[in-house]
């Protein structure tokens, strides 16, 4: 099965990953891997650390001549940031730490807690792996491994559905729509004019020394009826999905399908009827399920919407206190973003991937790609015979 670990600070040299259970044979791009790197970066409300970093891919292990091994492969993704905190972030004993101490801890931030957790005083030493920058790494492990989901036609889209005081008018929006109206959104909405009023409404909350947060939806389709089980709390692939997507940095809910929207609707409003058709096999008319039933994909496009909160670094800082003195301060400000929503649909494809490919893998096998297709068409010739 697949696991990865990602390591790095957000000054440090570099971020890296190890991702451990990659079926041999699969071809990898790295340059798709910077274009999802590249679409990190991005987005209407970022800060100024994106102009620094254009971040790159190397690739060190388990993958040659382009193609997967079946063996850990190894990523690293360097910080141009390093060169200007070379000297105090070393992990030489020679490293300046008295210099950019961090003691008025951010309240949002796990500045404080971290700080008593593991016994800092400065809590620089808590940020810099708290920080969201460790999602370069995530995005890169995902960005992989969707090359192999992609190999099976299974293809993934996120758009942003509200930003701060501003909703997408359409809420339930078709795959084709979407795809092709995010392109020309700087915030990845699929809406014209709700993109400029969301762009409207970063500007205002910057000038504000505000920040924004919001509700971004992913949908993924091509995925089999049949991945991910009931029969035990952990196999649950809806579990599994929320706390992939929760553990991002800022997201504060996690919903699937109709979501929280269910808990105020009757019963018949909420299901999807079964209807068959001898061309179709099984369908629904509707999907208010978001793909998912008793933790088991159903054949039905997945959806799933996460909740930002907005960014808690602030320009126009919130009272705290000075963990050294004990005195009233302001918290501490870090060159931050104002808003992060857009990024942050990025983040969410790229975590769900490792996750899917674990459900793929459970029923499908895990040693080779060739193994896997064969697998794969002979459940879907199953499954429509069913
Ligand atoms: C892509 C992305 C970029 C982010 N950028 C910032 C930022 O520039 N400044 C900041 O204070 N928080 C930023 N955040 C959010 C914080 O990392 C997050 O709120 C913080 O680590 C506390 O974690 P929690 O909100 O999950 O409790 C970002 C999050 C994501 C996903």
């Amino acid at each position: 099965m697949l696991r990865f670990l990602t390591a790095g600070e957000s000054h440090g040299p570099q971020l890296t990953v190890i991702l451990e259970g990659m079926p041999s044979g699969i071809k990898i791009d790295r340059e798709s891997i910077n274009q999802w790197l590249a679409d990190r970066q991005k987005g209407y409300g970022r800060g100024g650390r994106m102009a620094i970093e254009r971040d790159q891919v190397s690739i060190l292990s388990g993958i040659r001549g382009g193609y997967t091994l079946g063996s850990p492969i190894t990523m690293v993704i360097e910080n141009k940031d390093w060169t200007n905190w070379r000297e105090l972030m070393t992990a030489e004993d020679t490293a300046v730490l008295s210099k950019r101490k961090v003691t008025r801890p951010r309240p949002g931030h796990v500045d404080l807690a971290g700080a008593i957790k593991y016994r800092h005083q400065d809590m620089r030493n808590v940020l810099e792996r708290a920080s969201a920058r460790e999602t370069a790494a995530r995005v890169a492990v995902g960005a992989l491994v969707w090359q192999f989901l992609n190999l099976l036609n299974i293809e993934v889209l996120a758009h942003v559905i509200s930003l701060g005081p501003v909703k997408c008018p359409s809420q339930e929006m078709d795959w084709e729509v979407v795809q092709e109206q995010i392109r020309r959104s700087s915030v990845c909405c699929a809406d014209d004019e709700a993109s400029a009023a969301m762009v409207k409404a970063i500007d205002r909350a910057r000038e504000a020394g505000e920040t924004l947060g919001g509700v971004f939806e992913i949908m993924v389709r091509g995925l089999p009826p049949g991945l991910g089980s009931y029969v035990h709390w952990d196999r649950r692939l809806d579990g599994l999905l929320a706390q992939a997507l929760m553990s991002i940095q800022g997201i504060k809910g996690v919903e699937i399908g109709l979501g929280f929207r269910a808990g105020f609707l009757s019963g018949s409003q909420v299901h999807d009827p079964i209807y068959y058709g001898a061309q179709e096999g099984f369908y629904r008319p509707t999907n208010g399920a978001g793909g998912l039933e008793g933790g088991v994909t159903n054949g039905e496009i997945l959806v799933l919407r996460a909740a930002m909160k907005p960014i808690p670094t602030l320009m126009k800082p919130l009272a705290s206190v000075d963990v050294i003195t004990k005195e009233p301060v302001e918290a501490t400000k870090e060159r931050s973003d104002v808003c992060a929503v857009p990024a942050a649909t990025v983040v969410g494809k790229a975590v769900i991937a490792p996750v899917l490919a674990n459900a793929l893998l459970e029923k499908f096998g895990h040693d080779n790609i060739d193994e896997i297709k064969k697998a794969w068409q002979d459940y879907w010739d199953y499954v429509r015979d069913f």
